[in-house]
C-alpha cells in the first residue's frame, strides 16, 4: 500500500480531510471536439461521490483520465496525492469498472476472478478474498456457474467484484447500474453502500441523478465536459423556496400584494394568486403564519397557502438543461 504525503500527518480514516482524487482545470480534447473542459473539484476521502450529467457530458473520458488510460490535452488532477503522470505509482490502490467488463463467458465468475487476480499488480489475493467478493456482490450462491449464463445485473455485479480485487482504497465505477431494472439497480447501490463501508472511497457516474442519488454523499455534475456543480447532495437543494398565496375574493389580490410586500421578499402576481420567494435559510413556515396573519390583518381571507420547496430533480434539470 502507498501512502500519500498529505495523509500520512493525519488519521488515514474515512475523516481524513485530505480529498481522495483532485481535479483541477482539466481538459481533454478530441480533435476538435472537447470533451473535458476546464473542469476542477475534488472527491472527499471516504465519500460516494456522483458524478452525473447527460451522456456526452465526459464522464468516461474523466473516469479514464483518472486510471491514467487517457492523457488529458492540460490541467492537472491526483488520485490519493499522486498525480496522474505517473499512473503506476497509485494503480494498485484504484480499482475501476468503466464500460462493460470483458469476462470469459466459458468459465465461472470464480474463475474468472482467480485469473484476474493472478494479474493484479502487489498484492497476493487468496481464495477466500474472492469468497468474500462473491459473498459482497451477492454471487456466492452463483460463483460456480458460467459467465456466459448470467443476467447483465450479475454480469454487473461481477464487474465490482473485479474491481475490488486487491482491496483497493479508490473505487472508479462508470454507470453501473445503466441498463439494469429497478432491482438490479437497488442491489448495485446496495453493493456501492457496502463498498463505502469497508472504507472506500467511490467515485461512480450515471447520466441519471435519481439512480445515485440514494447512495451519494457528494455529487459532482458535468454537462458537456465543464463542471456545474460539486458539493454536498443535501446542498443542491438549497434555493428559495415558494410560498404561494391566493384570495378567496380575486378582487383583493392587489390588497394582497401590497400587504405581501411589506416583509419586503420578491413578490410575483400570477393573475388569481400570488408566488413569494422565502428566504432559503430563513423559517419557511414562520414566514407562511406571518403572511397569513397579515392577510388577516387587511381583511383578506386566504383560500390557498401553500409552501413548494425546492426538489433536487428539478435543480438538476435546471442545471444540466433538457438532456436531449
Ligand atoms: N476516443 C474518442 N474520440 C473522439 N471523441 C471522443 C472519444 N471519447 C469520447 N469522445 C467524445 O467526448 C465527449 C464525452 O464523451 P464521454 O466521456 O464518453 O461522455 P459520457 O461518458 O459522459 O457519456 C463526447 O462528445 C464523445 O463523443
Ligand atoms: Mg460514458
Amino acid at each position: 500500500m502507498t501512502t500519500s504525503s498529505l495523509e500520512s500527518t493525519t488519521d488515514p480514516t474515512r475523516s481524513d480531510p485530505a480529498p481522495a482524487i483532485t481535479v483541477s482545470a482539466l481538459t481533454k480534447r478530441f480533435g476538435r471536439r472537447v470533451a473535458v473542459d476546464s473542469a476542477s473539484f475534488t472527491v472527499p476521502a471516504g465519500s460516494v461521490t456522483g458524478l452525473v450529467g447527460p451522456n456526452g457530458a465526459g464522464k468516461t473520458t474523466l473516469l479514464a483520465i483518472l486510471l491514467g488510460l487517457v492523457r488529458p490535452t492540460s490541467g492537472e488532477a491526483t488520485v490519493r496525492g499522486a498525480s496522474i503522470d505517473d499512473p503506476a505509482s497509485y494503480v494498485s490502490e484504484v480499482g475501476a469498472l468503466i464500460e462493460t467488463p470483458a469476462f470469459h463467458p466459458a468459465v465461472s465468475a470464480r474463475t474468472n476472478l482467480r485469473s484476474l487476480a493472478a494479474l493484479t499488480p502487489g498484492a497476493a489475493i487468496t481464495d477466500s478474498d474472492i469468497e468474500d467478493l462473491l459473498s459482497l456482490v451477492g454471487l456466492n450462491d452463483r460463483g460456480g456457474d458460467r459467465v456466459g449464463s448470467y443476467s447483465l445485473g450479475m454480469k454487473q455485479r461481477l464487474g465490482i467484484a473485479a474491481a475490488l480485487l486487491g482491496d483497493p482504497s479508490v473505487v472508479l465505477l462508470d454507470e453501473p447500474t445503466n441498463g439494469l431494472d429497478p432491482v438490479g439497480m437497488q442491489e448495485v447501490r446496495e453493493i456501492i453502500g457496502a463498498v463505502a463501508a469497508r472504507g472506500c472511497t467511490v467515485l461512480v457516474s450515471s447520466h441519471l441523478l435519481s439512480e445515485l442519488e440514494q447512495v451519494c454523499d457528494w455529487l459532482v455534475v458535468l454537462r458537456r465536459g465543464g463542471l456545474l456543480y460539486q458539493g454536498p447532495l443535501a446542498d443542491l437543494t438549497v434555493g428559495d423556496a415558494i410560498l404561494q398565496i391566493a384570495p378567496a375574493d380575486p378582487a383583493d389580490i392587489d390588497r394582497l400584494a401590497t400587504a405581501a410586500a411589506e416583509f419586503g421578499r420578491p413578490v410575483t402576481n400570477r393573475a388569481d394568486a400570488l408566488d413569494i420567494a422565502v428566504d432559503d435559510d430563513g423559517d419557511a413556515e414562520g414566514f407562511a403564519a406571518e403572511i397569513s396573519r397579515a392577510a388577516y390583518r387587511s381583511g383578506i381571507v386566504l383560500r390557498e397557502l401553500h409552501l413548494e420547496r425546492p426538489d433536487l430533480h428539478r435543480r438538476y434539470l435546471d442545471l444540466v438543461g433538457d438532456p436531449a
